[in-house]
């Protein structure tokens, strides 16, 4: 670990490299104890990120997974969008499992609040969409960015404030464009309560907050929400997030200027998978997606929904490697394919459209809480050797069960 870390330097993010729940989560938890400030810059609760410690599950859906180191400084970026109850809850699910909070906690007064009415309107617009839907979280995500480019949103700075105009006046509005009646006096309290709690925690510039652990010589860890398929300029558009999830975004998200960054860490499960619509070219719809899903527990941490598998496709993963310049990868869930003859990648995409594959053996044995890579079989270590070469950015982290001590550093 400790020629990774310095190979990382003082200051990396961890990025989904497909199209999300790559298991950014669990190597957050694991480099955090590593950093001296842990951060997330952008998005909402349409993550869901899943830590396993001693055999207890921890979903983070707002707070960065790297919370549960006690004592460290935990940042929400102004690139957030946030949901007061759902920040409350797991503000409160930390602390009941004893790991104080609430005075290291800092957000920043530039993100953005998610009401009530956000998640009516982004339900109703997928209503609307019917089958030909994004397949959304239904948190209110695109909502609430869309509120934000219009210069109508609330943030956090203004949640002191007395917001009933304003909410009345969205009100109105909604109804007339959807029919979506909002409840103005639930909404008043949900905030009212929120602001009760958080107004210490809100700063109010965050770059300026930021600058200063820097100037102290602290190292931090960003931790990416999304993923780079996922990002709404260079991933599937329109079947995307309404943030920016990449390297860049999350320095932006957070107010960071980018020369401070020394690393960046891609994480990608050694198949694939997505939840929601758009294309998804290496699907595998036969009894062997059905094998990674079952094997992999692919069920959205979010929403429950089943997450569609497949194989891992080599241009894409290129892809996501040159739009954000990642050091190294952590291929995650290793272990799932412990059970396959052959591993299909896609490598190339054929004249007619479809993917050409490339058939690599399969190893048959169980990797299941490896620690070395030695200890891998020879065909579980040819997989890996051959998909860094292929992309171009080498393995650091090869992870074998979701458990915090299950993985490989290399
Ligand atoms: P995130 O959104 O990127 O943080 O990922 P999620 O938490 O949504 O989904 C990843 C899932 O895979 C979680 O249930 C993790 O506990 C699990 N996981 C992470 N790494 C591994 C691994 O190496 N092996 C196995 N079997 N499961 C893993
Ligand atoms: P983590 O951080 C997987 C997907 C949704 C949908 C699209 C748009 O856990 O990796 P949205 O609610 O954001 O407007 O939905 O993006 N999506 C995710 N898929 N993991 C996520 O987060 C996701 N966040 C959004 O399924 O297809
Ligand atoms: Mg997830």
């Amino acid at each position: 670990m400790q020629s990774l870390l310095q190979s990382l330097g003082p200051v990396t993010a961890v990025i989904g490299a497909q199209w999300g729940d790559e298991g950014k989560g669990k190597a957050t938890d694991i480099l955090g104890e590593h950093y001296d400030v842990i951060a997330r810059a952008c998005g909402g609760a349409n993550a869901g990120h899943t830590v396993i410690v001693k055999g207890k599950k921890h979903v983070f859906h707002l707070l960065p997974a790297g919370t549960l180191h006690a004592g460290k400084p935990v940042i929400l970026g102004s690139g957030m969008v946030i949901h007061l109850p759902t920040l409350l809850e797991e503000i409160k699910t930390v602390e009941d499992a004893g790991i104080p909070l609430m005075d290291r906690l800092f957000i920043s007064g530039a993100a953005h609040v998610i009401c009530e009415y956000h998640k009516q309107v982004d339900g109703a617009l997928e209503d609307r969409r019917g089958r030909g839907g994004i397949g959304t979280t239904r948190r209110g995500i695109g909502p609430a960015y869309m509120d934000k480019a219009e210069r109508v949103g609330i943030r956090m700075e203004q949640i002191t404030e007395n917001l009933h105009s304003r909410i009345e006046e969205r009100a109105k509005t909604l109804h007339a464009w959807l029919g979506i009646t909002v409840n103005i006096e639930k909404e008043l309290a949900e905030i009212r309560m929120a602001a009760d709690i958080l107004r210490s925690c809100i700063v109010s510039h965050m770059p300026l907050f930021l600058h200063e652990f820097l100037k102290k010589g602290k190292t931090m860890l960003l931790e990416g929400a999304q993923a780079s398929l996922l990002d709404i300029d260079h991933g599937t558009y329109p079947y995307v997030t309404s943030s920016s999830t990449t390297v860049a975004g999350a320095l932006q998200g957070l107010g960071l200027p980018p020369r401070v960054l020394t690393s960046s860490i891609g994480v990608t499960k050694a198949y694939c998978t997505r939840v929601g619509s758009g294309v998804f070219l290496t699907e595998d719809l036969s009894e062997r997606g059905e094998r990674l899903r079952e094997r992999g527990g692919e069920y959205g941490a979010t929403t429950g929904r089943p997450r569609r598998c497949g194989w891992l496709h080599l241009p894409e993963l290129k892809y996501s490697a040159i739009l954000n310049g990642f050091t190294c990868l952590n291929m995650t869930k290793l272990d799932v394919l412990d059970e396959e003859e052959e591993i299909p990648v896609g490598t190339a995409l054929s004249s007619s459209g479809g993917v050409t594959y490339k058939n690599l053996k399969g190893w048959k044995q169980s990797t299941v809480g490896m620690t070395d890579f030695k200890q891998l079989p020879s065909a579980a270590q040819e997989y890996i050797r051959f998909i860094e070469q292929e992309v171009g950015v080498p393995i650091r982290l090869i992870g074998t069960g979701p458990g915090r001590e299950e993985i490989i550093v290399r």
